[in-house]
């Protein structure tokens, strides 16, 4: 008798699932009509820098001597004059095939604006605008939708020697361009993002480009003063999409217009003190309500601007905040990758926090792996801007070498196939939870050039050698598709 109960408690234990047991996520169902995608930006795939009259953007600059910050970071000296050759058509074609064999439906490029616009205004670049046309028609044929980011980190050189965003002609620059791109590619692309990561240029990329500038080695990249001295940048970039929203809906092309961001979970990695949890509290203002709340609730965090005194700086002028309120973006790009761990050190970093200790081995470069902290997230997001429409712009991970193995032409990245999949069932469990998200594209389609960490740091589902410019899908590839056919 009491072996029998043993049996059975044993068979009960065994038949219940687990914490390690993730459920079935080829079975999920989304909404009809869900966007399916892989992302990428320009400078990060696409080579031909010198071909055809394109202009030199700021990365052409910062990736070659005497800057190259590649070399400084990784020790490579590298830059995108290749990168994985998409500019190449043939090389085009062939990424377009693996795309259609995935099964996706979606796929994200962003438009080099120098490509176009060399000088960054006036005269355009028809070789430029062609090529654009050949990816979008070559997508379009493969039943595929292309979804255009108009600005991915690239700005042309030209506009940065005249000061960049910190100048307030870059709203019209911007405006300018995106009218460019509304009137010669609107016609077929229905989904354009404005800006993506705007938090990212502007804390992490302008403050190194800044540094070395000014011949400092980049330093903690975001500080209250840096926020405070480059207010401006921010409120510039606010009205320029703003000024870009309001341009797309009176053209009326029938699409949907958006901005990303990079969504930043932040925690500590100790048992924080009080204070330690109100400078959680304010860093995690900086890096997301600072930029979506003018977006989607037409204001700064006022919280965050009395601790910054960033107002006297900013450049805010009048009829500025009528112009921002006035845009109603259709909705809300967020990209994520994981949590960002602070540590406690009064006095320094970001409001008294500086770079936390990742629990997870092995680490994933962007942050601790925490998909139900996405959930949650997502949901707060719902809740703070009145239930937007969401896309989730990328989504993806890279752990360098030990997932990376490519052996008789396969890569099994277990890591990052797990990955994808917790962050799949994590968007599910977020719409369950009532949250409105459209679609949701992995970061990235193919290998690529990681900007200023190189070469160094794959995020693929399709291996590239970078040298023979062949492709290998991965196992995480394969696992995307069998999930793709199941829905
Ligand atoms: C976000 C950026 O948009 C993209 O350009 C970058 O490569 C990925 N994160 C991975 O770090």
């Amino acid at each position: 008798m009491k072996s029998t109960w043993i049996a059975l408690s044993l068979l009960v234990f065994l038949l219940q699932p687990t914490n390690a047991q993730t459920k079935d996520s080829k079975k999920l169902k989304f909404p009809k009509g869900f966007l399916w995608g892989a992302a990428s930006a320009a400078y990060q795939v696409e080579g031909g820098t010198k071909a055809d009259g394109r202009g030199p953007n700021i990365w052409d600059k910062y990736l070659n001597p005497p800057y190259s910050l590649a070399k400084m970071a990784t020790g490579e000296d590298v830059n995108g004059d290749i990168a994985i050759n998409e500019y190449d058509r043939n090389q085009f074609l062939k990424d377009a095939r693996l795309m259609k064999e995935l099964g996706i439906n979606t796929y994200r490029l962003s438009i080099s604006w120098s490509r176009i616009l060399p000088e960054g205004t006036g005269k355009v670049n028809e070789a430029g605008i062609d090529y654009y046309n050949f990816v979008i028609n070559t997508l379009i044929k493969n039943d595929i939708k292309p979804l255009v980011t108009l600005y991915h980190f690239e700005m042309p050189l030209a506009l940065e020697n005249k000061g960049g965003w910190m100048n307030r002609e870059s709203v019209k620059w911007f405006t300018d361009y995106a009218n460019l791109c509304f009137d010669r590619f609107g016609d077929r692309v229905k989904i354009f993002l404005t800006f993506n990561e705007p938090s990212i240029e502007m804390f992490f990329l302008q403050s190194v480009f800044d540094a070395i500038n000014s011949r400092q080695m980049p330093s903690v990249p975001a500080s209250e003063k840096y926020i405070s001295e480059h207010f401006a940048h921010i409120h510039h970039l606010m009205l320029a999409h703003a000024e870009a929203v309001n341009l797309y809906h009176k053209k009326n092309l029938g699409g949907k217009i958006g901005i990303t961001f990079n969504f930043m979970l932040c925690d500590l990695d100790t048992t924080a003190s009080d204070a330690g949890k109100t400078s959680l509290d304010l860093v995690k203002m900086a890096w997301n309500n600072l930029f979506m709340d003018p977006v989607f609730k037409g204001s700064y965090p006022a919280v965050l601007f009395d601790r910054l005194k960033a107002v006297q700086y900013g450049d805010i002028q009048a009829g500025d905040m009528d112009i921002i309120k006035s845009a109603k973006t259709d909705f809300l790009g967020i990209n994520y990758y994981g949590v960002n761990m602070y540590h406690e050190k009064p006095g320094a970093g970001f409001f008294g926090l500086v770079n936390g200790k990742n629990p997870d081995k092995p680490e994933m470069f962007n942050g601790f792996v925490n998909p139900e902290a996405f959930t949650r997230g997502l949901v707060s997001l719902k809740e703070q801007y009145n239930n937007p429409e969401i896309i989730i712009t990328e989504n993806g991970a890279g752990y360098g070498v030990s997932d990376e193995k490519l052996e008789n032409g396969k890569v099994n990245d277990a890591l990052r196939t797990a990955y994808i999949q917790r962050h799949i069932e994590a968007v599910h469990n977020a719409i369950q939870a009532g949250v409105n998200i459209k679609g949701y594209y992995v970061w990235s389609m193919f290998d690529n050039l990681e900007w200023i960490m190189g070469f160094s740091r794959r995020f693929g589902i399709t291996y590239v050698d970078f040298k023979t410019q062949e492709r290998y899908p991965k196992q995480s590839y394969y696992w995307y598709q069998s999930f793709l056919k199941e829905q």
